[in-house]
C-alpha cells in the first residue's frame, strides 16, 4: 500500500485539523507497528517521471490568471517537497508547459533546474536542484511557467461553444496523465498531495475548482482592476489528476445542505430539476460505506463539448450536460461519479494498470446507490445493460486478448487504451461475484473496511488482493478456490463462476422484440410506462438488420428520431446507420455537432465509416462541421477514425 509518506514525520508535513479529519492510514500493518514507521516504498508507475521515493510533492498552491485571448494559464506553482536525507534533486512531470523560474520559496534565490528527455506522451521530466538543508515544515519550491494555447488538460471555448454563446469558458481535464500540462507537478496516483489556489479571471467570470472556496464572490482577494480572484483550498491529500479547474458564466442553485449544482444560467434550473435526489444520494452511499469525507457535493454541469459523461472531481463532479434527460432516468452517472468519492478519490490506484480498483468499485457502487434509490429492477436493468457493453467489448478484442485483464499492462501505452469497458463492467462482475459467494452482508461489512483501512492511500492490484485474503477470505480454502481470485485479476474474459444479471422487465422487453421481428406492427407493441432502460435495451436487442418498412414503422410509431433522451437517441441512432434510413440522418447531424460526448461520438462515426461510401461521404462532411466544437480527447480519437 502506498502510504502518504513523510520523511520527517507525518505530522510536521500535516496540520492537525487534517490530521483530525483523516481516519488512521496506517492499513492493515496498524497492529504492529505506527504509521509513522510503516511508509513504504512507492510501487513504479511507468507513467510519471517522479521518484518520490527520493522527494515528492506533498503540497501543490496555485496562482495563476487565466488570460483567455492567449488561452494560456500564467503563474506559479509552489510545491513542497519532502526530500529523504541525501536527495539531490526533485523530478517533476511536465508537458509543454514553459518554465521560466524556479526559485526557492524560502531564501527566493534561483534554484538549478534542467528539462530532460521528452517523451512524446509523457511530457518533460523537469529536474530541480534542492539546496542542502531542508527547512522545518518542508522544502518549498516555485515554479513561475505559463500554459500552452494547445495545452492537452484546457479547454479554452469561445463563446458560440458555451450554452449560453455570450461568455468564454474554461475548463480542465486531468486524468489520466495531463495534470503535467497545466501543472508542474508529479502526475501519479500515488503521490497523493493536498492543494490550494489563487485563481485570477476576467471580471463578470467566476471560477470553481475540486476543493473549498475561500471567496465565492472572488472579491475579498485583491486583484487588479478589471479581473477578480478567487481563492481555494483542498486539505484531503488527493491524486494529482483531481485537481480541477473550471471558468466561465456560472450560477448556483442548491440542492440540499451540502448539495448543489453549478451551471451557465441558462442551465442552471433544469439541473437543479434533474439532479433534484442528489443529497439523498450522498445519504444512501454514505449509509453503505461510512461518512462522505469531503465536506460539500456539487455538480458542474459542463458545456456541450465535455468529452466525458462525468468526472469524479472531489467535491465537485464534472458532468455533461447530456445527462439532462429531463426525467431524472439518466441520474446514475450521478450515483457513479459520487461513489468515486470513496473509491477512486479516497482509494486510488496506485497506477493505471489498477485502474480497475477505481472504476470496477465505483461501478458496481454505483449500482448500490441506484438499487437503494430507485429499487432493484431499476438496478438490475442497468447491471444487465453493463454486462451487454462488457461482452460487445469482449467481441470487439476477442475475449482472449490481454485487453480484457483486469490488471491490465500498459507498458508504453497511453492509460487511456484501458480505458474501456472493461475495468468498469469486468471489475463490478467480479466484486458482485464475491457479493453473491460470501453474501451480502459480509461483502458490504468488507468493503466498509476497506475504505476504512486504506483511506487517502492509493492501492495495487496486489494490495487488494491481500486485503481481500485478510480480512473477507481470512483463510477458507474452499472459499479460496471457489472465488478464483487470481483468475478474475490476471486473466483475458469471463471467468465462469461470474453473477450473471437478470432482469424480469428486460426479459419481457425481449418478448416485443420477438412479437415485432415476428410481425406485429411497432404501434402494438406493449411499450407503455417503458423506462428509459427498457427503451435502451428494446434498440439493441433488435436485429442488426431492418427493412425499410420495419424502420419507419419503428420510427413513426415510436417516435425515435425526436427523442430527446441522448442515450435512447444514441442507440436509435446507431440502427439508423447501419441500415442507412436516410430520414433520422438531420438528427444524427444535430446529435453529432450539438454535444461532444466522446462516448456517443466515436461509435457513430465509426458506424458511418464502416456504412460505405455513403456513410463516409456524410462523416466527413458532418466532421468537418462539428471538429471545432470538441475536445482535444474526442477528436483524437475521430481523427483516428474519419480520414
Ligand atoms: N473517471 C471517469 C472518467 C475518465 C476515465 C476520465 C479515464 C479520463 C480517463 C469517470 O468516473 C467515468 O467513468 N465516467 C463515465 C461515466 C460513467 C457513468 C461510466 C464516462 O465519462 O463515460
Ligand atoms: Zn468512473
Amino acid at each position: 500500500m502506498q502510504q502518504p509518506t513523510s520523511f520527517r514525520s507525518l505530522a510536521a508535513a500535516t496540520s492537525l485539523a487534517l490530521l483530525a479529519a483523516l481516519p488512521a492510514c496506517a492499513g492493515r500493518q496498524s497492529a504492529t507497528a505506527s504509521p509513522l514507521t510503516t511508509a513504504r516504498a512507492h510501487v513504479r508507475d511507468i507513467h510519471s517521471f517522479a521518484r518520490p521515493d527520493e522527494a515528492r510533492v506533498t503540497d501543490v498552491a496555485l496562482n495563476l490568471r487565466a488570460d483567455f485571448e492567449a488561452k494560456q494559464l500564467v503563474g506559479t506553482a509552489t510545491l513542497t517537497v519532502d526530500a529523504a536525507s541525501g536527495a539531490r534533486e526533485v523530478v517533476l512531470d511536465t508537458r509543454g508547459l514553459q518554465i521560466e523560474s524556479v526559485t526557492d520559496g524560502a531564501t527566493r534565490r534561483a534554484l538549478t533546474y534542467r528539462m530532460g528527455e521528452p517523451d512524446s506522451l509523457l511530457g518533460t521530466p523537469l529536474h530541480v536542484s534542492l539546496g542542502a538543508e531542508a527547512p522545518a515544515g518542508g522544502r518549498k519550491i516555485v515554479i513561475a511557467y505559463r500554459t500552452q494555447p494547445q495545452a492537452a488538460a484546457l479547454q479554452w471555448l469561445g463563446p458560440e461553444q458555451t450554452a449560453g454563446k455570450a461568455s468564454a469558458y474554461l475548463f480542465s481535464q486531468g486524468q489520466a496523465i495531463l495534470t503535467r500540462t497545466w501543472i508542474p507537478t508529479q502526475d501519479s496516483p500515488g503521490i497523493r498531495q493536498s492543494y490550494s489556489a489563487r485563481i485570477t479571471v476576467p471580471e463578470g467570470m467566476r471560477a470553481v475548482m475540486s476543493a473549498e472556496q475561500l471567496t465565492p464572490d472572488g472579491r475579498p482577494a485583491a486583484a487588479p482592476p478589471g479581473w477578480r480572484t478567487f481563492a481555494f483550498r483542498l486539505r484531503q491529500p488527493v491524486p494529482p489528476y483531481l485537481i480541477a479547474l473550471a471558468v466561465g458564466d456560472i450560477a448556483f442553485r442548491p440542492i440540499g445542505a451540502r448539495t448543489g449544482v453549478y451551471a451557465e444560467p441558462s442551465v442552471v434550473d433544469s439541473a437543479a430539476r434533474e439532479f433534484a435526489d442528489l443529497e439523498r444520494m450522498v445519504e444512501a452511499a454514505e449509509s453503505l460505506y461510512g461518512p462522505y469525507r469531503w465536506g460539500r457535493y456539487d455538480l458542474l454541469v459542463l458545456p456541450p463539448s465535455f468529452p466525458f459523461g462525468g468526472m469524479e472531481n472531489p467535491r465537485l463532479t464534472f458532468a455533461t450536460p447530456t445527462v439532462l434527460a429531463g426525467d431524472r432516468s439518466l441520474v446514475s452517472l450521478v450515483a457513479h461519479e459520487l461513489a468515486h468519492s470513496w473509491s477512486g478519490n479516497l482509494v486510488t490506484n496506485a497506477t493505471w494498470s489498477d485502474f480497475w480498483l477505481n472504476e470496477g468499485f465505483t461501478t458496481y457502487i454505483e449500482n448500490r446507490i441506484m438499487e437503494r434509490l430507485y429499487g432493484v429492477e431499476r438496478a438490475r436493468m442497468l447491471e444487465s445493460l453493463g454486462r451487454q457493453e462488457l461482452l460487445a467489448e469482449f467481441a470487439r478484442f476477442g475475449a482472449d486478448s490481454g485487453e480484457t485483464v483486469l490488471h491490465i499492462d500498459l507498458t508504453g501505452r497511453d492509460p487511456d487504451e484501458g480505458s474501456t469497458q472493461v475495468p468498469y463492467d469486468k471489475g463490478q462482475a467480479f466484486l458482485r461475484t464475491i457479493e453473491a459467494a460470501v453474501g451480502r452482508e459480509r461483502f458490504d461489512a468488507w468493503l466498509r473496511g476497506y475504505f476504512d483501512r486504506h483511506a487517502f492511500t492509493s492501492l495495487t492490484t496486489a494490495d487488494f488482493l491481500a486485503d481481500i485474503r485478510a480480512n473477507l477470505i481470512e483463510g477458507d480454502r474452499e472459499l479460496e478456490q471457489r472465488l478464483r481470485l487470481d483468475e478474475w485479476v490476471n486473466r483475458p474474459g469471463l471467468p465462469s463462476n461470474a453473477f450473471v444479471p437478470t432482469s424480469d422487465a428486460f426479459a419481457r422487453v425481449e418478448g416485443e422484440v420477438r412479437r415485432f421481428t415476428a410481425g406485429t406492427p411497432a404501434a402494438s407493441l406493449a411499450t407503455q410506462g417503458w423506462s428509459t432502460q427498457e427503451w435502451q435495451h428494446f434498440l439493441g436487442a433488435l436485429p442488426q438488420s431492418l427493412t425499410a418498412a420495419q424502420l419507419a414503422d419503428l420510427d413513426r410509431a415510436l417516435g425515435l428520431t425526436s427523442r430527446g433522451n441522448s442515450e435512447v437517441l444514441f442507440a436509435w441512432l446507431r440502427i439508423a446507420i447501419r441500415n442507412r434510413y436516410e430520414p433520422a440522418m438531420p438528427a444524427l447531424e444535430r446529435f453529432l455537432t450539438t454535444q461532444g460526448r466522446r462516448k456517443f461520438v466515436r461509435p457513430l462515426y465509426e458506424d458511418l465509416m464502416a456504412a460505405g461510401p455513403w456513410g463516409q461521404a456524410l462523416a466527413k462532411r458532418i466532421y468537418a462541421e462539428a471538429r471545432p466544437l470538441y475536445h482535444a480527447v474526442t477528436t483524437g480519437t475521430v481523427d483516428a477514425i474519419v480520414k
